[in-house]
């Protein structure tokens, strides 16, 4: 297993590349859900620089939170409270781009200013969220869902 990441330039579907593959041998081979998930989170963190990158895991009827890298952050979400309660709840990918303006939105911290949340989807049920905050406005779009989508689609739950 690789365990030094090395930090891509160029367009943001250039940087989900390369983070794509060394997301791919970080994990390959390792059955452990915490170590894959706080490995996940750090390199999205260090690739992409973004505020909060984290997990939120389903455990009974709330998410509760998982391996993340950032300022500390709440520990529990109702279904269908705030971007990653709603996203579990409607089993889709939510893009924020001002957080403010989400009505329910959990704010963690004022600093967070965009969002995007992608829901983990096993068995046809929501087995856990990807919540990613940016401090800047307008920070995610379609090519954030996409590979967010294919990376949370490497893990195994
Ligand atoms: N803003 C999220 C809560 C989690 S923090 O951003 C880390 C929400 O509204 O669900």
């Amino acid at each position: 297993m690789a365990e030094d990441l090395t930090i891509s330039e160029g367009t943001k579907a250039e940087q989900y590349l390369s983070i794509l593959s060394q997301i791919k041998g970080l994990i390959d081979g390792e059955p452990d859900l915490t170590a894959n998930l706080a490995n996940i989170a750090a390199a999205l963190k260090e690739q992409f620089g973004w505020f909060w990158v984290g997990f939120y895991l389903v455990r009974k009827d709330e998410l509760v939170l998982g391996p993340f890298q950032g300022p500390v952050a709440c520990t529990r979400i109702r279904l269908g409270r705030g971007v990653c309660g709603t996203s579990w709840q409607e089993k889709k990918v939510l893009i924020v781009p001002d957080v403010e303006k989400f009505p329910g939105h959990i704010a963690c911290s004022s600093l967070s200013k965009s969002e995007i949340v992608v829901p983990i989807i096993r068995d046809n049920e929501v087995v856990g969220v990807l919540d990613v905050d940016a401090n800047e406005y307008d920070q995610f779009d379609e090519t954030d869902s996409q590979n967010l989508r294919a990376i949370v689609d490497l893990i195994h739950f």
